[in-house]
């Protein structure tokens, strides 16, 4: 009776207050419900990690609440709870937030209305509960992105009125159910990203409504079924990073609803498919590194919606001048590592908006035609190891957006023409192994990105330019070997002090190799052999360390080395080597001497009498700046005398923009000088910029941030004085096997700590947001208690919220972000990807440039391609599949279990860094809950900090590892 009376009433104030956004409900029958409701969603909540707790913290009832009448307070209100008009939870949406558990305590039976939940990004573990799919009102699941493992449970068949089903980015494994195939009301199903295996169930071709399916990135294997020609709605398909082999069903040309197709890096055979493009809208084709034969079909060629287009690494075959069209609206194509034959066609230079034509490694013949210099968007042209002949057209150097030319292993002749050099975003050129003739183009100079620089095997003669020298972004190689180069070596390639590789090899280049080599701190491999060089070796490690084969065939070439005689007198050039150091310092440039110039011009004539900036707020003892009372002549002198005259003995460092000297003041304080390296000819397009930028430096006030204390502009040289860090830099601290060994678990836990409360400041405390642009293993510098403190803001920049941030690059090879070499844009997210290398490096003892190798493309420019691209985020199965222990540096003892969870936390924050899709990785603030979080409920209970699955093995291989070390 009761019960059927308050029915009413509750059907009564439905239809009165259906128009009320707050959910209203008064029956006892709705608020037992409601209580089971609230119930389950707490029981489940109490499962949870202890900084979930906080992050729910508005899930809370008091009994009273459940049983009083009082009906303005149930689980509707909580954060992510929607209900219905009756009070009743019907959606979950608790997405990206770090939850950390199981949904083993979830009863979702309490929940019969539930129709959505949406949990992804979070940091779940554990099965996917069967029970889920008892809720037949639930039409909307997303699990994505969390570390849920064990089997998709077949009972997902039974949820009948699902629409969308996310499962993506898992830890997922065995087979697709096929029992799927009963979800007949499924639009989109991602099972994308975990470790399914089998094969593709045909079972799944009974999902007359589905409109995306992306099974990519599993270990799926046999061939795909025919039935999947039966998903005639299918807008999207993605299958790459399988195991599938086999050809493709003939049905699969029904799908004529595609825009989306991706097949790359599996084993297919057979041929492409007919008539994918039939209906006309396919944009995205990715078909690379499978088994591909035959030609290119019709379809293909006349298919003018297409956007991008993959088919690299097959067996194709055909004349590529006949076999493709022109694309109005393509952006991205690469055919290289196939049999295609014939001529580049002009037809290239129709597509407008193409950015990325790459043909390598084809049996392409012929010339290469000037019209593709009309295709003026074109980033990166890759014509390498084919056949080709003629001339390199001098249209190329319309080209304005052009940053990679590889024309590499060719039959190339004639001159390089100049006006590749004008191409202000040149930075990956590769000509080498050609039949080009001439001398090296003076312009070639102007390319200030320049990164990459490889002319070798040609006939290139006359001199090197000293132009070459202005090349400061060199960093990965500069190769000259096999010409017939003359004359000397051009004592400006000393300012090149990011460069690795030095290959001159096999010229004919006289005189000595000059002192200003001294100077190439970066350089790591170093061939001079057969030319005609003399005098002493430069005193420089890759030089002293070289193999004797680096300097044979060079008669007079002389120095302390195995290879070589000993020089007549060594204390002569010692003398001519302290010269032209004085000489070279003067024009050595960068980013930072402009800035930093500029600003203290700027500064010191803004402030008029006082010379120096002032530290408003130090708390060391002994105040530098109290002390000398502002005057800065005072100041300079002091460290003038302290330093003997800026001698070398004082200098700690050299870097990108200056080098770093020691300095005890008079004072009795130690402090660390910066003489920038000065610049002769900046040119200065907006000085307020400038100002602006360096301004805002001297406000940065943080514990892991090196404190400036001030600046000196001086007739004779500009310097910035910073805090002194006794330790140095932890690059040079991982490289010596002592001082690696004193730098234990616990202090590299608190390095990474460090730079990520550093870097979260930077990114998220400052405003504007400033992105430092070369966080590496060189720039972080530790005190005499290991804190690590940031430095080297040369390269610096602010962060403009409303525009595009467009830049050069800047940053240490090896640390940048793959999408900066492609875009050129900066973000945080850039900076996020450094902090992951930094992160692993930290932890590994060295740089992790061969997970990083596996990770992403091969060359470091080449085939970063689009961020969208489909094969590019791998990272997850490879991560997946390291061994834990094979991260750790080995000069280090085993960690202890709670350090090795630490640690285990560290390693996978690192690689989610370096995803290749930069809106994967997380931001800094996501960075600096989860590593210092963590602090926080440690001493409850070690299992609420249990990550899943990589950490539990990391923590279970250190245990094996133990006890086998016991034994
Ligand atoms: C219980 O309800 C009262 C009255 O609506 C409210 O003030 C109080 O915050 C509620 N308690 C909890 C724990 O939500
Ligand atoms: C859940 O919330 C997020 C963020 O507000 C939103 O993007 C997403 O679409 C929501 N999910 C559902 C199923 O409504
Ligand atoms: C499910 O939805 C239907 C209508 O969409 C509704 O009548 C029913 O009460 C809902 N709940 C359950 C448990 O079926
Ligand atoms: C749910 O699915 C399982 C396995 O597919 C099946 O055995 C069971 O009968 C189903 N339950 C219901 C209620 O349909």
């Amino acid at each position: 009776m009761l019960l059927k009376r308050s029915f009413c009433c509750y059907l009564f104030l439905n239809f009165v207050f259906s128009f009320s956004t707050m959910p209203i409900a008064a029956s006892a029958f709705s608020t037992r419900v409601r209580t089971q409701e609230a119930e389950a969603l707490l029981k489940w909540k109490k499962s949870l990690s202890g900084q979930s707790q906080y992050l729910l913290s508005s899930w809370m009832l008091s009994s009273s609440n459940i049983t009083s009448s009082n009906t303005s307070t149930n689980s509707c209100s909580w954060e992510g709870i929607r209900c219905n008009i009756a009070g009743s939870v019907t959606g979950i949406n608790l997405t990206s937030i770090g939850l950390r558990g199981t949904l083993h305590e979830f009863n979702f039976s309490s929940l019969p209305n539930l129709s959505s939940l949406d949990l992804h990004d979070n940091e779940l573990f554990g099965n996917i509960p069967p029970s889920i799919f008892t809720l037949c009102n639930l039409t909307f699941i997303n699990l994505g992105y969390n570390q849920l493992s064990g089997r998709i449970p077949p009972e997902v068949g039974n949820s009948t009125m699902l629409n969308v089903l996310s499962f993506s980015n898992n830890l997922l494994s065995g087979p697709v159910p096929s029992t799927l195939g009963n979800l007949n009301n499924l639009s989109l199903l991602y099972l994308g990203n975990n470790r399914l295996t089998g094969p593709i169930p045909p079972e799944l071709g009974k999902l007359n409504f589905l409109s995306e399916l992306r099974l990519n990135l599993n270990n799926l294997t046999g061939s795909i079924p025919a039935s999947t020609g039966n998903l005639t709605g299918l807008k999207i398909l993605s299958l790459y990073g399988n195991q599938l082999s086999g050809p493709l069903p003939r049905e699969i040309n029904n799908l004529t609803h595609l825009v989306l197709f991706f097949l790359s890096n599996n084993s297919i055979s057979g041929f492409l498919p007919k008539h994918i493009c039939h209906g006309g809208i396919l944009e995205d084709f990715c078909a690379s590194n499978n088994h591909f034969t035959g030609t290119v079909p019709k379809g293909l060629k006349n298919c003018t919606s297409l956007t991008r287009l993959r088919l690299d690494r097959n067996h194709l075959i055909g004349n590529i001048s006949e076999d493709f069209g022109i694309y109005p609206v393509l952006d991205y194509i690469d055919l290289s590592y196939n049999n295609f034959h014939g001529e580049v066609s002009p037809n290239w230079g129709k597509c407008r908006l193409l950015t990325s034509l790459k043909i390598s490694d084809n049996l392409l013949v012929g010339v290469i035609p000037p019209e593709i210099g009309g295709s003026s968007l074109l980033h990166v042209l890759d014509l390498s190891n084919n056949k080709l002949v003629g001339k390199i057209p001098y249209e190329l150097g319309n080209l304005k957006s052009l940053f990679n030319l590889t024309l590499s292993g060719n039959s190339l002749s004639g001159e390089i023409p100049p006006g590749i050099g004008m191409l202000p975003d040149m930075a990956y050129l590769d000509l080498a192994r050609n039949c080009l003739n001439g001398s090296i183009p003076v312009q070639l100079g102007y390319c200030l990105k320049m990164f990459y620089l490889n002319l070798s095997s040609n006939q290139l003669n006359g001199s090197i330019p000293d132009a070459i020298g202005e090349l400061v972004s060199l960093q990965v190689a500069l190769d000259l070997s096999r010409n017939t180069l003359s004359g000397e070596i051009p004592w400006r390639l000393g300012n090149l002090i990011k460069l690795e590789i030095l290959d001159l090899s096999n010229n004919e280049l006289t005189g000595p190799i000059p002192s200003t080599f001294d100077n190439l701190n970066s350089l790591r491999l170093v061939d001079v052999s057969r030319n005609d060089l003399e005098g002493p070796l430069p005193n420089n490690e890759a030089f002293l360390k070289a193999s004797p084969e680096a300097f044979q065939g060079n008669a007079q070439l002389c120095g302390n080395h195995s290879g070589l005689t000993l020089c007549p007198s060594s204390i002569e050039s010692q003398k001519e080597r302290r010269i032209s150091i004085l000489v070279i310092m003067m024009p050595l440039v960068g980013v930072s001497i402009i800035l930093s110039i500029v600003v203290i011009i700027l500064y010191t004539m803004k402030s008029g009498k006082t010379k120096m900036s002032k530290e408003p707020e130090d708390s060391h003892q002994g105040n530098l700046f109290a002390i000398w009372s502002y005057d800065g002549k005072l100041v300079y002198e002091d460290i003038k005398e302290a330093t003997e005259g800026f001698d070398n003995k004082y200098c700690i460092g050299v870097g990108g923009s200056g080098s770093v000297y020691r300095a005890e003041l008079s004072t009795g304080q130690v402090v660390a000088v910066k003489e920038l390296h000065t610049f002769h000819c900046f040119n200065l397009q907006n000085p307020n910029i400038f100002e602006n930028e360096v301004k805002a430096l001297t406000k940065i006030r943080h514990r892991n941030i090196v404190k400036l204390y001030g600046f000196c502009s001086h007739v004779e040289r500009s310097i910035l004085i910073y805090e002194y860090l006794e330790r140095g830099s932890l690059a040079k601290i991982l490289q010596d096997v002592e001082q690696a060994k004193d730098l234990d678990w616990a202090k590299r836990i608190n390095v990474v700590k460090g730079v990520a409360k550093a870097l979260y400041y930077l990114h998220h405390d400052c405003r504007p947001p400033i992105i430092h642009r070369d966080i590496s293993s060189k720039n972080i510098l530790l005190d005499r208690k290991y804190e690590a403190h940031v430095s080297d803001f040369g390269t610096a920049r602010f962060l403009q919220l409303d525009s595009s941030n467009w830049t050069g690059l800047a940053g240490t090879y090896g640390y940048i972000a793959p999408e900066l070499a492609y875009t050129m844009k900066v973000t945080d997210k850039c900076e996020v990807y450094s902090f992951g290398v930094l992160t692993l490096e930290t932890i590994m003892g060295h740089h992790p440039c061969e997970i990083m190798c596996c990770l992403s493309s091969s060359s470091p420019l080449g085939s970063s391609s689009s961020s969208s691209s489909a094969t590019l985020s791998m990272l997850p199965s490879h991560v997946q599949n390291l061994p834990f222990s094979n991260l750790l540096d080995e000069r280090l003892p085993v960690p202890t279990p709670e350090i090795a969870e630490e640690v285990a936390t560290i390693i996978k924050l690192g690689f989610a860094c370096l995803n290749a899709n930069p809106l994967l990785r997380p931001t800094m603030e996501q960075i600096y809950i989860e590593l210092l979080a963590r602090r926080l409920p440690s001493i409850e209970s070690r299992h609420e900090l249990a990550l899943g699955q990589v950490q539990n093995q990391g923590v279970q291989e250190q245990e094996d590892k133990t006890t086998s070390m016991t034994m």
